[in-house]
């Protein structure tokens, strides 16, 4: 059997990065399409590190895209079918986060976190899909949030565009299962990656902000990338041929939790 071709948007970083590394440990093709390539190869001694493990396996195409350009969607997909032959999986992990409530949010922001969170995966996942039909089917996982399903306070664009993803992927599952193309969607809660690192320094108190985040799960603690990619990897393989069009929430416990709750430890 061919090996695996899976495009990861976002694969530079975080949740997108943790699973680009777990797929090509396992023999997968990966093309990772991100806008901040440089980071990869450039920054700090850990990411340094990463970029060697990567560099050191043949089978990873790096594509640096701004994907909230429309027409860079069809780009990334189709050089990757060129490098690679085929398409077989897609993980639409680009993503950001920025905060505001309806009134504190311009339509510039609006259209910076839609444009990225929610436009990008449908234009990958509409250009993928003829690629992944020519395969004899494939698999869509979308990374979605806890947001998906319920708000946290002023992040009015970020909480909508991961209700949106949530309905794309459902969209999507019932409109080519037939087709063998499944789509799902990861559900986070709170994960240890640049993003959130980003979140704790929009605060004065950056500790306090990942106290309460730990205190908000379950299992008391956040998540990591790797626990993500895990899941993600699941969803793309053959072990996942009957899921479709799934929610599938990857978060300690925080939304089996009623909220406000107290704590009895
Ligand atoms: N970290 C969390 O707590 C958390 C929780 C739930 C969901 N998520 C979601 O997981 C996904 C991955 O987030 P992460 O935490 O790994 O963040 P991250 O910031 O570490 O990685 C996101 C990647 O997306 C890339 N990206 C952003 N804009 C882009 C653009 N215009 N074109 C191409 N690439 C772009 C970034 O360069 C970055 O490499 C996001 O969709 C995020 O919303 C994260």
């Amino acid at each position: 059997m061919n090996s695996p071709t899976v495009l990861i948007t976002g694969g530079a970083s975080g949740i997108g990065l943790a699973t680009a590394k777990l797929l090509l440990a396992r023999g997968a093709h990966v093309a990772i399409a991100d806008l901040k390539l440089a980071d990869l190869k450039l920054a700090d001694l850990n990411l340094n590190d990463e970029t060697a493990a990567l560099s050191s396996y043949e089978h990873v195409l790096l594509l640096c895209a701004d994907l909230a350009q429309a027409d860079e969607a069809e780009r990334v997909v189709s050089e990757t079918v060129k490098a690679f032959g085929s398409l077989t999986g897609v993980v639409n992990s680009a993503g950001l986060q920025r905060y505001g409530n309806a009134e504190q949010t311009s339509l510039a922001l609006w259209h910076e976190v839609m444009n990225v969170n929610l436009t990008a995966a449908f234009l990958v996942a509409r250009a993928a899909l003829p690629h992944l039909r020519q395969a004899g089917g494939g698999s869509i996982v979308n990374v979605g949030s806890v947001q998906s399903h319920a708000a946290q306070r002023g992040a009015v664009a970020y909480v909508t565009s991961k209700h949106a993803l949530l309905g794309l992927t459902r969209a999507l599952a019932v409109d080519y299962a037939a087709e063998r193309i499944r789509v799902n969607c990861v559900c986070p809660g709170t994960v240890d990656t640049p993003m959130f690192r980003w979140t704790m320094a929009q605060d004065p108190a950056p500790a306090s902000v990942l106290r309460a985040c730990e205190a908000l799960h379950p299992v008391a603690r956040i998540g990591q990338a790797e626990e993500i990619a895990d899941v993600i990897a699941f969803l793309l393989s053959d072990a996942a041929s009957f899921v479709t069009g799934a929610a599938i929430d990857v978060d300690g416990g925080l939304r089996a939790l009623i909220g406000g709750a107290p704590q009895t430890r």
